[in-house]
């Protein structure tokens, strides 16, 4: 199995859980409020370690309580937080507006210091899985530099290089399908459409009841690599997508984890020595 390295956003999260997104000049009253770990980095990383994952983060968070609840969040969850710099200023944080039909809106709180990380594209091995959970330009260099050592190298879009195998986000986030890489294109409750070589797939999602639809994608990217670091195929992998996805939008949390998967309807879900759990396995 290879290593996992998660590039992007650790943040610190204070769920609203409203009746509806207010109008500009109203009220709403939160019915139910919830300060939690996320980011879609770590959203992505806590995933596949919870699976059995080596998994490598690498981003940033700031030097304060928040930054410390997220390092605790991480390495409880058994990731590598080697790479998780402390920069001067704040970690991310944002406010989540979440509807009864469990769509969220998001409200950055501090400025994005992502694109000024270091990249340790020296510790990556050929084999070893690479993914961009957040694009910068100023990553070029570095995915080029890993996908040439021989790791497989994906990124949400629009993962600007020649050097991406899959490019892996939500309808909203593509600006043109790219030519030259398999685009899996995430589409909120009707599913997943992958385009590779000129031909287009649709995959519906698993019908569920949705609570909370935030790291929906970024739990369907990690059952997504998940699915290709255990060698399944593209068609293996979107279905695992889809599952993990389906698990995350069923509870209160920007995470797949023990209690959202438990509660999705699989038993002992995340213990690491369960091979027999069918969310983490290709089907
Ligand atoms: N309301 C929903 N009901 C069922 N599945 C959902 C729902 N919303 C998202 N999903 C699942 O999560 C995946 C990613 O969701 P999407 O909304 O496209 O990504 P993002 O989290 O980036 O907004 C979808 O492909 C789907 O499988
Ligand atoms: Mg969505």
């Amino acid at each position: 199995m290879p290593d996992f390295w998660i590039i992007g956003p650790i943040a610190w999260d204070l769920a609203l859980y409203v009746d509806r997104i207010p109008a500009s000049g109203h009220f709403v009253q939160a019915g139910e409020s919830v300060e939690r770990p996320g980011g879609t980095g770590a959203n992505v990383a806590v995933a596949l370690s919870q699976a059995g994952g080596r998994v490598n983060m690498v981003g940033y968070v700031g030097a304060d309580a928040a930054g410390r609840n997220m390092t605790k969040t991480l390495t409880a969850a058994g990731v590598d937080v080697e790479h998780v710099q402390v920069l001067p200023g704040h970690t991310s944080s944002v406010v989540l507006l979440i509807e009864p039909n469990g769509e969220r809106t998001i409200i950055g709180i501090h400025t994005d210091l992502l694109h000024t990380i270091t990249i340790p594209t020296d510790a990556v091995a050929p084999g070893d899985i690479v993914y961009f959970a957040a694009w910068h330009d100023s990553f070029t260099t570095a995915a080029q530099t890993m996908a040439a050592a021989g790791a497989l190298v994906t990124s949400v879009p629009p993962g600007t290089t020649p050097a991406m195998r899959y490019l892996i986000g939500s309808r909203n986030d593509f600006s043109a399908i790219p030519e030259d890489a398999t685009a899996i294109v995430t589409e909120g409750a009707k599913g997943a459409t992958v385009y590779s070589s000129g031909k287009s797939d649709h995959y519906p999602s698993i019908p569920t009841d949705a609570v909370d639809t935030t790291g929906a994608g970024d739990a369907f990217a990690a059952g997504f690599l998940w699915g290709i670091g255990n060698k399944g195929t593209l068609t293996e992998g979107v279905n695992l997508g889809l599952a993990w996805a389906a698990a995350t939008v069923q509870t209160k949390s920007s995470m797949l984890n023990a209690t959202s998967a438990s509660k999705a309807g699989v038993s002992d879900p995340c213990h690491r020595e369960s091979p027999s759990n069918p969310l983490f396995h290709t089907p």
